[in-house]
């Protein structure tokens, strides 16, 4: 049995079976404990829509491991990364002043790395924008189905990570702005 919970505080919590998906909004940190059977998205899209859904897409840190021989950082499916693992992409050779994303997803949670360099992430949520610089190779942001995103302002040797939930299916997308602001009224 899956229990959510959406805080008026704009907390979010999910248990699903022994998980607990802890998003604090004030401190922008994940906690999180863990069991072995984390096999399905942890919050759907309607869960998402029926809080601000702009709130949900937010920067998690991730762990650090520092090492004199240069450091090393991680994610795990079910324990940092809030959804099953199902695919990774990645962005890179972005020419100044380019734009990707451009899209939204019905079903698709994403962790979104700047594993080299910086970009921008811009969010909506048919209504409200908010932008995000992602430049450290230990931060990530999370982004539920349902928003709206465009990645811009690419540097020199900017490379985006992209950790998500789906396998590629053409029919996850929104890639019409007007027809995405129309999901969000429904
Ligand atoms: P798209 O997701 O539109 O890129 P962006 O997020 O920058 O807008 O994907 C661009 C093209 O790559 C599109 O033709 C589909 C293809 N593609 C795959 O075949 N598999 C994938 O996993 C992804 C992400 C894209």
């Amino acid at each position: 049995m899956i229990l959510a919970k959406i805080g008026i505080t704009g907390e979010i919590k999910r248990i699903c079976k022994n998980f607990v998906c802890n998003y604090d909004i004030n401190d922008v940190t994940l906690v999180h404990t863990c069991a072995s059977d984390v096999t399905q998205n942890l919050i759907e899209p309607m869960d998402i829509h029926a809080a601000r859904p702009l709130d949900a897409v937010k920067i998690i840190t991730l762990p650090r491991i520092h090492d004199p021989r240069g450091n090393l950082t991680f994610a795990e499916s079910g324990a940092q990364i809030p959804f099953s693992l199902n695919r990774a992409y990645w962005i890179y050779d972005v020419p100044a002043g380019e734009e990707r994303g451009g899209h939204s997803h019905h079903e698709m949670w994403q962790l979104l790395i700047a594993v080299g360099g910086s970009f921008n992430v811009n969010v909506c949520d048919g209504e409200n924008w908010r932008t995000f610089t992602l430049n450290r190779p230990y931060e990530g942001l999370i982004i539920p189905p349902g928003i709206w995103r465009t990645l811009d302002n690419f540097s020199s040797g900017g490379v985006c990570l992209s950790l998500v939930s789906t396998h590629y299916e053409e029919a996850d997308y929104i890639r019409d702005f007007e027809d995405f602001k129309k999901t969000c009224r429904q």
